[in-house]
């Protein structure tokens, strides 16, 4: 080999390297394999041995791992309590009903007994929302690349809807569009990861205008199976009731399954945000493709993937913090 070339290899071996680091370190598969390498299956034995007493927590889970990836990325600044001079998401939370926080702390702990300062929370949460999933599965029923870092801000109005970046369940298809597209997510994973209201409940005040007053003149959503909207009147009795909730996937509440888009089929999808997704010929090819169970399963832990990788943090951005709801200091 000459030396003008065996130069130029070189230079693109640097070059490429330095590239490498411009653009950061990417989430891979077992990140802490030589730094923690116990860290899945601390995690996954905690999580499983919670959830064999919570049946609710699956559902907390995977929707906390949402609005993570939705509100600054991935980066657990959802977990991060209120300052004296900040309001930070959770202060949103009255609202919002999420939960779990205190079994994220709970792996947290473990983990900082085993490897100090190496798990992210931005991870902890991936993970729980997988192995809490799974749970009914005994197997993990999607794949989780980690690697994530923290992030350390953390602001109320940016869980408001205000802020464009979580959903409302009053939009219609093509503000949804919009709303996943911010995210750099697809109208086909917007339609993959509704699927996820296949397990928990819903508040009746997120729904009832559907029931009792849809266009101002006290009328129900033509959309809403009139059958099934006279099961919810039994449930939600007027619009103030902010109290009660109601499953989202009557059938089966707790089985993460595909019964979703069985029930969108026969109009029974509980928020307009889920009606909608019949409204659009790409998305409604879409539902009719996840009626094939298995299709459902691939399609979602693609899709999930796709989310959890929102605005990460990696390689040196951010921190690992050491309590999972406040900054390191
Ligand atoms: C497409 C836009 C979405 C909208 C408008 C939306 C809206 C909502 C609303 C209003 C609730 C009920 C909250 C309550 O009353 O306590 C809810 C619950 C839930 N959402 Fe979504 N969501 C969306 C997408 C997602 C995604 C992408 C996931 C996860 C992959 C997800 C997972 C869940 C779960 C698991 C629950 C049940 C929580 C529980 O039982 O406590 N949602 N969602
Ligand atoms: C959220 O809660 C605050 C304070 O309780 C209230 O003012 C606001 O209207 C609520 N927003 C929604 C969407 O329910
Ligand atoms: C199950 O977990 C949810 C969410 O954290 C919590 O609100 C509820 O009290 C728990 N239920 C039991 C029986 O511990
Ligand atoms: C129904 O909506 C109309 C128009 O927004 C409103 O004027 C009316 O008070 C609502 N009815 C009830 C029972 O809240
Ligand atoms: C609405 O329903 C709730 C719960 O069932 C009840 O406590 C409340 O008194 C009702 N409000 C009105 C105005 O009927
Ligand atoms: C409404 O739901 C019932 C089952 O409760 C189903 O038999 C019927 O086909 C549905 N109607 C429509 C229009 O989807």
């Amino acid at each position: 080999m000459n030396a003008n070339l065996s130069s130029f290899l070189i230079s693109i071996v640097v070059f490429g390297s330095l590239l490498g680091v411009c653009h950061g370190a990417e989430l891979r598969k077992h990140f802490y394999k030589d730094s923690c390498p116990l860290a899945e299956d601390i995690v996954k034995e905690i999580i499983w041995k919670r959830v064999a007493s919570n049946s609710t927590l699956p559902a907390k889970f995977l929707r906390m791992h949402f609005h993570d990836c939705f509100v600054r990325g991935c980066d657990a600044s959802i977990l991060l309590d209120s300052t004296a001079n900040n309001q930070a998401e959770k202060a949103a939370i009255p609202n919002l009903s999420l939960g779990g926080f205190d079994v994220i702390d709970e792996v947290k702990t473990e983990l900082e007994k085993t490897c100090p300062g190496v798990v992210s929370c931005a991870d902890i949460i991936a993970l729980a929302a997988r192995d809490s999933v799974s749970y009914q599965f005994q197997r993990p029923i999607w794949e989780v690349l980690t690697g994530r870092r923290d992030g350390s801000i953390s602001h109320k109005s940016d869980s408001e809807v205000r802020a464009n970046n979580i959903p409302s369940p009053l939009f219609d298809f093509s503000s949804l569009k919009q709303s996943f597209a911010n995210k750099g997510l697809t109208v086909h994973d917007l339609v993959v990861l509704s699927g996820g209201h296949t397990i928990g409940v819903g508040h009746c005040n997120f729904f009832s205008n559907r029931l009792y007053n849809f266009t101002g003149k006290n009328d129900a959503d033509p959309s809403l199976n009139s059958t099934y909207a006279a099961f919810l009147k039994t449930q939600c009795k007027n619009l103030s009731n902010k109290i009660t909730i109601v499953p989202m996937d009557p059938g089966s509440p707790l089985s993460f399954d595909n019964n979703y888009f069985k029930n969108l089929k026969l109009n029974q999808g509980l928020f307009q945000s889920d009606a909608a997704l019949l409204t659009n010929n790409e998305a409604t090819n879409t539902v009719d493709e996840l009626l094939d169970s298995q299709d459902f399963f691939t399609e979602f832990g693609q899709s999930m993937k796709r989310m959890g990788a929102i605005h990460v943090l990696t390689g040196s951005s951010g921190e690992i913090r050491k309590k999972c709801n406040v900054v390191n200091s």
